[in-house]
């Protein structure tokens, strides 16, 4: 790879809270290195229509602490095409960027791949609410957006106690249960349904509800994963199962938003240096990603062939603490 002395940075597919944080790292080592940084803005799209700004360390100044991205974030169809990312990689000629630093999930990384065959070197750096990158153990987003599931649906669980009712809560993760079965275990969930797990309508669900009555609960609390199936549907199948009228609430992109957590500032920031540092070393074409802990460069082609499965231990976890049980 040839000698990096300027970067572009950009962020892509749907935001998390700390991928701000992420770029302002990026930015920061990058110019502790004595490499310049160009925000790109709008994603891949951004890249094809040369969109961009430039980054110093005082632009990136107060952002750690805020969600969404500053660089805006889009979804390109034009990126998916031959002459789109030609045109991406002419702005990359253009800018004299010898490098890119591409923020964002599994889509965004596809892109990363694309484009580092033809001869532009990319870093990814992992954010999703999702957490459902195959290759870390952790995406930035995912904490900031459970704790901020959680928090609503204890709201919710206030109402409904009052009310002796049955709550079903719709959370995101698109094909993926990590933040259902997170959340489900962290607010005591009556039943969770993630679209890893075979739903069961009567074992999963009613027969739950029928046995935390009998054990004494006269509020329920169902969480379900965007892509187990629709909250709407599973609360008209309650009532017409068990006569309830379950309230229907569906948390949608309230989860994307906020001051990403602790953890998601903490773990941007040190993804952020690393991306820049492998840059800085020589190392292209790289997902950045977190294994027990610590940090580990993986090849992009492999790190998009890994896969990551819903730990099913928790799955068990969560039913064992419904048993006999109140909450
Ligand atoms: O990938 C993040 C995510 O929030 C998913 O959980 C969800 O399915 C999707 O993006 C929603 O996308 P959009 O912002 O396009 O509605």
């Amino acid at each position: 790879m040839n000698e990096v002395k300027r970067i572009g940075v950009l962020t892509s597919g749907g935001d998390a809270p700390g991928m701000n944080a992420a770029v302002r790292a990026v930015v920061r080592t990058a110019i502790a290195n004595g490499i310049e940084c160009v925000g790109i803005r709008r994603g891949w799209q951004g890249l094809i229509n040369s969109d961009f700004v430039k980054l110093t360390s005082i632009s990136v100044g107060h952002i750690l602490s805020r969600g969404g991205t500053i660089l805006f974030t889009a979804r390109s169809d034009d990126f998916m095409t031959e002459s789109g990312r030609q045109k991406a990689v002419a702005t990359c000629k253009m800018l004299g960027l010898n490098a890119i630093v591409a923020i964002g999930g599994d889509g965004t990384f596809r892109g990363a791949l694309e484009l580092s065959r033809l001869g532009i070197p990319v870093v990814g750096i992992p954010a999703t609410i999702d957490n459902d990158v195959g290759c870390t153990n952790y995406t930035i987003g995912f904490d900031t957006a459970c704790n901020t599931a959680i928090e609503c649906i204890d709201k919710l669980r206030d109402t409904m106690q009052s009310h002796e009712r049955c709550s079903v809560v719709e959370v995101m993760g698109r094909n993926a249960g990590f933040l259902a079965l997170y959340v489900g275990i962290a607010v005591g969930a009556t039943a969770v349904l993630v679209p890893e797990h075979e739903v069961d309508f009567q074992r999963d669900v009613v027969e739950r509800i029928q046995d935390s009555r009998l054990a004494g609960n006269t509020h329920f609390m169902i969480v379900v994963a965007e892509g187990a199936g629709s909250a709407v549907e599973i609360g008209k199948k309650l009532h017409e199962a068990i006569g309830i009228e379950p309230r229907v609430t569906v948390l949608g992109h309230l989860q994307r938003g906020g001051s990403p957590t602790g953890r998601d500032r903490e773990t941007a920031t040190r993804m952020g240096y690393y991306a820049v540092k492998a840059l800085a070393e020589g190392r292209g074409n790289r997902i950045i990603a977190t294994q027990e802990g610590g940090i580990v460069e993986i090849p992009i082609e492999e790190a998009l062939q890994r896969t990551k499965k819903l730990q099913m231990d928790r799955y068990v976890i969560m039913e064992t603490m419904q048993i006999g049980g109140i909450r």
